[in-house]
């Protein structure tokens, strides 16, 4: 079994099969990850392996088109493209940007 502990929403620590995908064990745990196309192309699962990097997979090509050398260096993935083959991981992620309060209607002149 592998453990995933989600720093950036509640800090939960959850359980689940080795060799599991980041992505799907966040939400099906419910664990806080965002994500919008599951496939790699979005760019919306940009996470950071806080600890335990040692136990993810190889990183996928399509993890380059949004992610530098430098990132990958200081633990960054792409949540939907990284299994956790064994072990612990800790994993944050940049706050969602707020959108601005959508202005009143006026009337129409
Ligand atoms: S959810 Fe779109 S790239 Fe991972």
């Amino acid at each position: 079994m592998i453990s995933v502990t989600f720093i950036s929403s509640d800090g939960r620590t959850v359980s689940a099969e080795d060799n599991s995908n980041l992505l799907r064990v966040s939400i099906r745990e419910k664990g806080g990850i965002p994500f919008k196309c599951g496939g790699g192309l979005c760019g919306t699962c940009r996470c950071r392996i806080e600890q335990g990097i040692e136990n993810t997979d190889a990183i996928k090509p399509k993890e380059r088109k949004h992610l530098t050398e430098a990132d990958f260096a200081a633990g960054w993935r792409m949540a939907c493209q990284t299994f956790v083959v064994q072990g612990a991981v800790s994993v944050s992620w940049p706050p969602r940007p707020t959108t601005p309060a959508p202005r009143p209607i006026g009337p129409v002149a």
